[in-house]
C-alpha cells in the first residue's frame, strides 16, 4: 500500500493499494465516529462489489443510499432527494459523514452533497472507476449538471481521506478502463516522462498493467498539482486541461456521443499538433504523443464533417470559458513530460482542425 498526501487548505491522504477497502475506510472513520455514517453509491457498483460494501456497514453501522447509475445522477432533482434522505437519517442532528462509493457521477453528487449540506460535512472518497481513482476523486472539485450545461453548480469541498482499492478494477468493463488510459497518458505528457514510457511500453495490455503503478503515479500528479494551486488561482491547475479544450468542442458538438475519455484523446493529438505547428515540440514528440494514444486503441482522429463542420466544432471551442477576444488558453507540449499555457489565435486553431490539414 502506498499513501500520498494532499497538502491543500484542509489536508488529507489517499492511500492506493489492492485489499484497502473496507478497512482504510473503517480507520478513517473513526475519527468523526460521532457522526452518523452514510453510504452513496449506485446500483451497478451495489450489485457487483455488495458482500463488501455489506461489511463496511456492518462494522460501522453505516446507512446505504443509492443514486442512479450514469450522468442524469448529476441532476439537481437527484440532489434534492439525495439531501432529503440524509436530513431524516440525521433527524437527531448529530450530523453525518458522507463515504461515496462509485465512480465521478457518485463522487461528484456526493462531494456537491458534502460540500453543501449543513454547510459542509466530511467525506471519504472511495473511487471504483479508473477515470474516479486517478482525477476526480483528488482535488475537491464538487458539481451536478444544470440542463444548459454540465457541472455548472458546485462547490470545492475537499475529501477527508481518499480509498482507492485496485480491485475494484478487475469488474471496470474495457470501454470504462479506456476513459481512464487517455487520463493517465495526458498526465505522462504533462509532468512523467517515466510514466509516459511505461505506458508506451505495455501499450494496449489492459489486462495485466501494473494497476498500483500506474494509479499510484497519476493520483500522485494531480495531488502535487493541487496541492499547489487548490483553487485554480495560481495557473498551475490549467495544466490538468490538456487535450481537454479540444474535448469539450468534440463532447459538445456530437451531443455527448462521443466519450470525455475518447475526446480527451482526440484532443491530445490536436494539442500535439498544434504545438508542433508552432514550433514548440518536434515532429518525434508528436508521434510518440498520437501513437502512444492509437497503440491504447483510443481514437486520434474524428471526422469533424459528421459534428457540423469545421466552424460548428469551431464555435463549440469558442464557447468554451478558455477562449476571450479571439484568442484562446491552450496547455500546449514542449517534450514529453513538460507543457507551457500559451494564448493562441482562434483563427490558427481552426485551420488547423480544418479537415484538409488535420490528415498527418
Ligand atoms: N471532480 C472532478 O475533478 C472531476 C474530474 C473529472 C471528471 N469528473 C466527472 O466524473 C464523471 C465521470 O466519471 P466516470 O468516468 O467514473 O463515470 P461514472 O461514474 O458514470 O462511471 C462509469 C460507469 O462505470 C460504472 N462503475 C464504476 N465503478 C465500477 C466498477 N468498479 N466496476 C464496474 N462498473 C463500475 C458506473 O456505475 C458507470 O456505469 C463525470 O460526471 C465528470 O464530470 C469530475
Amino acid at each position: 500500500m502506498k499513501t500520498i498526501e494532499v497538502r491543500t487548505s484542509s489536508p488529507y491522504r489517499i492511500v492506493v493499494g489492492s485489499g484497502t477497502f473496507p478497512s482504510k475506510v473503517v480507520e478513517a472513520y473513526k475519527r468523526f465516529s460521532g457522526r452518523l455514517p452514510v453510504i452513496v453509491t449506485n446500483p451497478t457498483v451495489l450489485r457487483l462489489w455488495g458482500k463488501e460494501i455489506n461489511r463496511l456497514v456492518d462494522r460501522i453501522s453505516a446507512r446505504l443510499l443509492t443514486v442512479p447509475d450514469s450522468e442524469r445522477a448529476k441532476d439537481v432533482k437527484v440532489f434534492t432527494r439525495l439531501v432529503e434522505e440524509v436530513s431524516s437519517l440525521d433527524s437527531a442532528r448529530r450530523s453525518v459523514v458522507i463515504i461515496a462509493i462509485g465512480g465521478g457521477v457518485v463522487g461528484d453528487l456526493a462531494g456537491f452533497l458534502a460540500g453543501t449540506y449543513r454547510r459542509g460535512v466530511p467525506i471519504i472518497q472511495v473511487p471504483t472507476s479508473l477515470l474516479a481513482q486517478i482525477d476526480s476523486s483528488i482535488g475537491g472539485k464538487t458539481a451536478i449538471n444544470l440542463t444548459s450545461g454540465k457541472n455548472l453548480v458546485g462547490v470545492y469541498h475537499q475529501p477527508c481521506e481518499v480509498v482507492i482499492d485496485t480491485r475494484f478494477l478487475r469488474t471496470l468493463p474495457e470501454e470504462q478502463v479506456k476513459e481512464g488510459i487517455a487520463e493517465g497518458i495526458k498526465y505522462g505528457v504533462i509532468r512523467s516522462p517515466r510514466l509516459f514510457s511505461y505506458l508506451e511500453e505495455r501499450a494496449g495490455d489492459y489486462k495485466d498493467l501494473d494497476w498500483e503503478y500506474f494509479v499510484y503515479s497519476c493520483a500522485k500528479i494531480k495531488a502535487d498539482v493541487v496541492s499547489r494551486d487548490e483553487r485554480e488561482t495560481r495557473g498551475l491547475r490549467f495544466i490538468l486541461n490538456f487535450g481537454h479544450t479540444f474535448a469539450h468542442a468534440l463532447e459538445s458538438a456530437s451531443g455527448h456521443r462521443i466519450s470525455h475519455g475518447r475526446a480527451v484523446a482526440i484532443g491530445m493529438v490536436y494539442a500535439g499538433r498544434l504545438s508542433r505547428e508552432l514550433g514548440l515540440c518536434g515532429e518525434t514528440t508528436f508521434r510518440r504523443l498520437r501513437d502512444v494514444i492509437r497503440a491504447w486503441r483510443l481514437p486520434t482522429e474524428v471526422d469533424l464533417s459528421r459534428l457540423g463542420g469545421v466552424r460548428r466544432v469551431g464555435r463549440f471551442l469558442q464557447k468554451d470559458k478558455k477562449f476571450s477576444e479571439g484568442e484562446a488558453r491552450f496547455v500546449l507540449v514542449r517534450r514529453i513530460g513538460s507543457v507551457v499555457v500559451s494564448e493562441v489565435d482562434v483563427d490558427l486553431v481552426l485551420k488547423l482542425i480544418s479537415p484538409n490539414q488535420n490528415r498527418r
